[in-house]
């Protein structure tokens, strides 16, 4: 699957978010290693901080089903749906990436005109990791 691929299915994930408190809907779609593609939305609550962001549902969903690799994920987002700017992941998102990715999984967004391209080590450096812990994923 190519970059622009990715991106719309990110862009029909958003369609699924459940955002009536932000009113802002993100979509995300998680590339694994071995081809598949996991999508995610944004899924709020009443009580705010059970909302989930959808970079972390594609996650989740994707490691249920036994995947632990990765190399792609596509993030979209805006008010309502309209993409404006450039939807970068929070940081509990970016430390989710961290136990399943490396310095140089690719971050995907657009802000509706231009596409840009980051790595997880542009996100998030000098990162706490599984590799602290002696542990490999
Ligand atoms: N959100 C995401 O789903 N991903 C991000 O990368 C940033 C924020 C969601 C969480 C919440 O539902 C809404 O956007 C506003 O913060």
């Amino acid at each position: 699957m190519d970059n622009s691929q990715l991106l719309d299915t990110a862009l029909r994930a958003m369609q699924s978010a459940y955002a009536p408190y932000s009113h802002f809907h993100v979509g995300a779609a998680l590339l694994t290693e071995s081809g598949e593609v996991y999508t995610g939305c944004n899924i709020e609550n009443a009580a705010y901080s059970c909302t989930v962001c959808a970079e972390r549902t594609a996650f989740f969903s994707a490691v249920r089903d036994g995947h632990r690799k990765f190399t792609k994920i596509a993030v979209v987002g805006g008010m309502n749906g309209e993409i404006s700017s450039f939807t970068y992941p929070c940081g509990v998102c970016r430390q989710v990436m961290r136990e399943f990715c490396d310095d140089g999984f690719v971050l995907l967004f657009t802000d509706g005109k231009n596409v840009r391209e980051l790595t997880l080590a542009d996100l998030l450096p000098y990162s706490f990791s599984p590799a602290n812990l002696d542990m490999e994923v």
